[in-house]
């Protein structure tokens, strides 16, 4: 029997999903918005108009819809954007900028503050607000985070980009510690390549770049890139009363690349 841990106080969940205007999160959104969740799409302002015309498709589609616009790598938009919101469910912090192309060898480190910024400290942020947020009302609350098969493994040009993704699942694993008194779940979904505009970008930036992604693809089991809707599927499950038993893990999701 599944055991509820996120009785709410009566009336519709909701889900917020950062850096939902594209991709994963986009698919994230679709799907809890199925489940039943009032969803708020977070994105930067730049995609305000991509942000607000999948609200409106959703709505059309008989779902709850709402844009919360802020920079997740910001204490106070961050602080703000939560802190607006009736009440708050599930977190889903997706959002993420991938660095380029980069090797402990290089004689400068470009990059690294932006990616560590938005990455690490934007997943900081939306784990610390949405806690706060759910103890305070008290009935627990799923967290999720995004970290990636780089977060297992490395991959060639990959230095700092990984180093966030390996320090979210740390992140993860101290929140759930944290917070598993409060009935909140802390877990991490870590994809392999998964067909979205950030993933075709970085394969587009160099032959480094697109050469280690066709090597991630040629030796998964599967054989094949995964779509953001099978993300959308596994958070789908890890927010479910189904998973309350389920806390501090890192989820990979990569067609058979990292066995663990
Ligand atoms: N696509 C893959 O192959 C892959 C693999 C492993 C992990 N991931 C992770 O999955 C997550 C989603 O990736 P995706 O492929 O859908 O990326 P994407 O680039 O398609 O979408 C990311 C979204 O985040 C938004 N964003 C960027 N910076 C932001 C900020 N500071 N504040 C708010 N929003 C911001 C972007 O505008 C964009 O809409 C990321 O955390 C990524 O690192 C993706």
């Amino acid at each position: 029997m599944a055991i509820d841990t996120t009785a709410p106080a009566g009336g519709q969940k909701v889900a917020l999903v950062t850096g939902s205007a594209n991709g994963i999160g986009k698919a994230i959104v679709q799907k809890l918005a199925a489940d039943g969740y009032a969803v708020v799409i977070n994105d930067l302002e730049a995609n305000k108009e991509k942000a607000e015309a999948f609200a409106a498709e959703l709505k059309k589609q008989g779902h709850k819809a709402s844009v919360a616009l802020a920079d997740v790598s910001d204490f106070e938009q961050v602080k703000n954007m939560v802190n607006s919101l009736d009440r708050l469910d599930v977190m889903v912090a997706n959002a993420a900028v991938v660095a380029p192309v980069d090797f402990i060898t290089d004689d400068h480190i470009d990059g690294w503050q932006k990616t560590f910024d938005v990455n690490l400290k934007g997943h900081l942020l939306c784990y610390k607000f949405a806690a706060i947020k759910m103890i305070a009302q008290g009935w627990g609350g799923r967290i999720i985070g995004a970290s990636s098969i780089v977060g297992r493994k490395p991959e060639p040009g990959r230095m700092t980009y990984s180093a966030t993704k390996w320090a979210i699942r740390g992140l993860t694993q101290q929140a759930a510690f944290e917070l598993g008194k409060h009935k909140i779940t802390v877990n991490c979904y870590a994809p392999g390549l998964i067909n979205s505009e950030l993933a075709q970008q970085y394969m587009a930036s160099s032959p480094v770049a697109a050469e280690m992604m066709n090597a991630v693809i040629n030796t998964s089991a599967v054989g094949r890139i995964g779509e953001p809707e099978e993300v959308a599927a596994l958070v789908s499950f890890l927010v479910s009363d189904g998973a309350g038993f389920i806390t501090g893990q890192t989820v990979s999701i990569d067609g058979g690349i990292v066995f663990t």
